[in-house]
């Protein structure tokens, strides 16, 4: 291999991530052979644990701007202690939610300015753009089927916000062709798992 890779995983909750991300992981490392690590956005560990306490779980009030500024400080540290490194040492690295979170989120969910979004996501990634971004596409019925009534403070905002959070994802798809790819979500495991292979091939 003659550079790492960065792959990011977006979408609306529940609508798998974690689960294709796992399973590309293995494929990877098994079929593939090479190095993978795993990260997530918010809260890889160390640090980041302690910032995704704060922004899943904190009862007080919390302003859009400060909980942006909550998920950039853990981007930060996870550019930096993580993804760099690997990336550098040729590594497949691996993101369960990154920069387009915060445009989906807080830029069309919240009503945050995307421009300035944008920008300060570049300060926090030191510039760092992923190679290949995948949204899993699912309806908010399904997102909300699949989380049930065990929410976080995020989940729990509701069709609306959930819908221009989708919409924005496939707004911004339609912007970078070329970085962020859409999977429709809701088939099964493997169909899925599929066409990410074939994405992620297609890299090299
Ligand atoms: P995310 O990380 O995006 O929140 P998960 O991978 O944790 O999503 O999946 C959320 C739930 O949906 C889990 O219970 C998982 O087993 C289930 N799930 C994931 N992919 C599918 C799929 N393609 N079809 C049906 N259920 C799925
Ligand atoms: P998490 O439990 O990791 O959810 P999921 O399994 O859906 O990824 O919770 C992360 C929550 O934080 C999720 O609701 C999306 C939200 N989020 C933002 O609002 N902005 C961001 O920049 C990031 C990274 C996440």
């Amino acid at each position: 291999m003659k550079r790492g890779f960065f792959i990011t995983f977006e979408g609306i909750d529940g609508c798998g991530k974690t689960t294709q991300m796992d399973l590309l992981a293995d494929y990877l490392r098994d079929v593939k052979d090479v190095p993978v690590i795993e990260t997530r956005e918010p809260g890889a560990r160390g640090l980041g644990e302690k910032i995704r306490e704060l922004l899943l779980h904190y009862e007080g009030e919390v302003s859009p701007q400060s909980e942006m500024f909550l998920f950039l400080a853990d981007r930060a540290q996870n550019i930096e202690t993580i993804v760099n490194p690997a990336v550098q040492a040729r590594k497949y690295v691996l993101c369960d939610r990154h920069t387009d979170s915060t445009v989906a989120y807080q830029g069309y969910g919240r009503g945050l300015d995307i421009e300035e979004i944008n920008m300060l996501n570049s300060i926090a990634t030191r510039h760092r753009i992923p190679d290949l971004t995948i949204v899993i596409d699912i309806d908010v019925q399904t997102s909300l089927s699949r989380l049930g009534k065990d929410t976080d403070r995020i989940e729990s905002e509701g069709v609306d916000f959930l819908n221009s959070v989708r919409n924005g994802y496939l707004t911004m798809a339609k912007m970078e062709p070329d970085r962020i790819k859409v999977v429709n979500g809701m088939r099964s495991i493997e169909e899925i798992q599929k066409d990410i292979i074939k994405l992620v091939n297609d890299l090299d």
